[in-house]
């Protein structure tokens, strides 16, 4: 049984390819490592000054009364005292320099808003570590890593610079973030409300969790990328799966696949194989979350919209034999892993390299954050899989000696209820597949989700860009027209 068989590879794997269901977790993390990272541009410097704060390391209860030191970036080169807005960057699970190098969008607006930006790093990543790397593995450290913590990080930071910092006083706040941390901006807006009058949510898939969208519809944003790029670029990847089952089955085809994708490690049985579908997926995944109008260095160096140079190689009739099919998809793969043309050889290990924050976000998406994803092979190019709690939750036990609870965020962060709050944009790209679990409709007047159709992964909060659609460039004038409003209903507020 396929799905069997791949979570049987699992258990000897490494972590990033644990099994299909974990692969499906780790989905959400290689966004927060591969987008933005673009090569900045030589004409915007940045510069800013490294901070440390002491924090709690548990907000909520009065037992463990340690601290640890977060680290927080503050640029207040443009800043207008007394009282100038302070863009605030919840960071995600990565180190907090690397998304302040990459959030261009803050750098090129904080004159024009006379902002003070400060970028906070999340807790247990990056230098914020309450304690040392190794101690990861430890469960009562990694107890205190929770999505709650770290907004309380944020508010208590926020509190402590509005107190101290002269002129801050009167500061209006407005939350900043991408993906993950485009749902910290978001929460933290509905959790600490009177800390920031309002959030920009970018690419923050809030209700990819049970119960609020259909699992399948991650993956039928990748299809759709794939079939918009190219004839039949889709259909060939969906055939793929069964050519791939098929040559493998032998020893010769599984040398001569091994060739043709030019391997570090020859396949060598069904769980190699295994492990080589789940690295194919998820760099057409990644393929999908990267898919900017400009070339541009993640941690793949790729051409601009790099799904339609991918496509070329499988744009024909799937009327060729098993052979030249996956010859074809060694190609397109090869766009991906080869750009440059300096690859030697293709590493089913990686698709993900800075694993920075890795172990972290595996526990998170193993406590809070599980987010149900499946493939059905029809609606989507992909081998059918369901969403399997059970075994998923089973190789979290496995790992960390912790398990899932599937409701938790909805409970604590409200689901689709959102309407008794405010101030919070959400802004998705159609291409992005994380847009399926996002906020796709104006809920009120003042929570409103931009749609960005040409946009990959939070495009909008990149430097901007000659070659940039003219929708990213309204979501971001429409933004900022945004947080105008925001700082002149706070000012309006504290004078009366
Ligand atoms: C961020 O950019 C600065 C220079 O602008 C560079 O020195 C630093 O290495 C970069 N950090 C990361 C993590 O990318
Ligand atoms: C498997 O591959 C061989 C060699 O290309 C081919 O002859 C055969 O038709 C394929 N079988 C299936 C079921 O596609
Ligand atoms: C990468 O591209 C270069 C230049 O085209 C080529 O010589 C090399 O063999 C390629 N590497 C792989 C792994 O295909
Ligand atoms: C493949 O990637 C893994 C994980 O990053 C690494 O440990 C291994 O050394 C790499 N193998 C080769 C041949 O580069
Ligand atoms: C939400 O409202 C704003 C402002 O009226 C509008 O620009 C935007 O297109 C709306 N979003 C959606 C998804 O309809």
């Amino acid at each position: 049984m396929e799905a069997g068989g791949r979570r049987d590879a699992a258990a000897v794997c490494s972590l990033l390819f644990l099994c299909l269901g974990c692969f499906h977790v780790i989905a959400l993390k290689p966004q927060l490592f591969r987008l933005g990272a673009s090569p900045l541009p030589s004409e915007t410097p940045i510069s800013y000054e490294t901070l440390y704060f002491d924090q709690k390391i548990d907000h909520f209860g009065f037992v463990e009364d340690g601290t640890f030191k977060q680290r927080y970036l503050v640029a207040d080169k443009y800043w207008k005292q007394p009282g100038g807005p302070i863009l605030f960057y919840t960071g995600n699970e990565g180190d907090i320099a690397w998304f302040c190098n990459n959030t261009g969008f803050m750098w090129e607006i904080a004159e024009e808003l006379g902002a003070m930006l400060v970028f906070a790093e999340h807790r247990y990543y990056g230098e914020s570590l309450p304690f040392g790397q190794d101690s990861h593995n430890d469960n009562k450290n990694l107890n205190f890593l929770t999505s709650e913590q770290a907004l309380a990080d944020y508010a208590v930071l926020i509190d402590n610079l509005k107190r101290t910092l002269p002129g801050a006083q009167h500061s209006p706040v407005i939350a900043i973030g991408g993906s993950y941390g485009g749902m910290l901006s978001a929460w933290l807006r509905m959790k600490y409300p009177h800390s920031v009058v309002g959030a920009l949510a970018s690419s923050a898939p809030i209700w990819q969790f049970s119960g609020m969208v259909p699992c399948g519809d991650f993956y039928k944003v990748v299809t759709q990328d794939f079939a918009r790029s190219g004839y039949n670029c889709d259909g060939n990847i969906r055939k793929s799966w069964k050519a791939i089952n098929n040559i493998s089955s032998t020893v010769s085809g599984l040398q001569w696949m091994s060739e043709e994708f030019s391997l570090c490690a020859p396949l060598k049985n069904k769980n190699d194989v295994g492990i080589f579908k789940n690295w194919l997926q998820e760099t057409w995944t990644n393929l999908a979350m990267v898919d900017y109008p400009y070339e541009a260095n993640f941690l793949q160096p790729l051409p601009r919209w790099p799904i339609q140079v991918v496509c070329k190689f499988l744009s024909f009739d799937s009327a060729v034999s098993d052979y030249q099919l996956l010859q074809a998809v060694s190609q397109a793969a090869k766009v991906y892993y080869n750009y440059t043309g300096i690859t030697s050889c293709l590493n089913t290990s990686q698709t993900a390299t800075g694993s920075l924050g890795f172990l972290g976000w595996f526990y998170q998406a193993c406590t809070e954050m599980a987010m149900p994803m499946c493939t059905d092979g029809v609606q989507d190019m992909f081998e059918a899989e369901d969403w399997n709690f059970q075994a998923f939750s089973d190789e979290c036990n496995a790992m960390f000696g912790v398990r899932p609870r599937a409701d938790w965020a909805g409970v604590v962060y409200g689901g689709k209820d959102l309407a008794s709050h405010s101030n919070i944009i959400f802004s998705n790209g159609g291409l992005d597949p994380w847009s399926a679990g996002g906020v796709s409709y104006n809920i009120t007047d003042s929570l409103v989700s931009i749609l960005i159709p040409e946009g990959a992964h939070h495009l909008d909060l990149r430097y901007s860009h000659d070659l940039d659609p003219p929708s990213v460039r309204a979501a971001r004038l429409l933004e900022v027209k945004y947080f105008r409003e925001w700082i002149k209903q706070a000012k309006t507020n504290t004078t009366t």
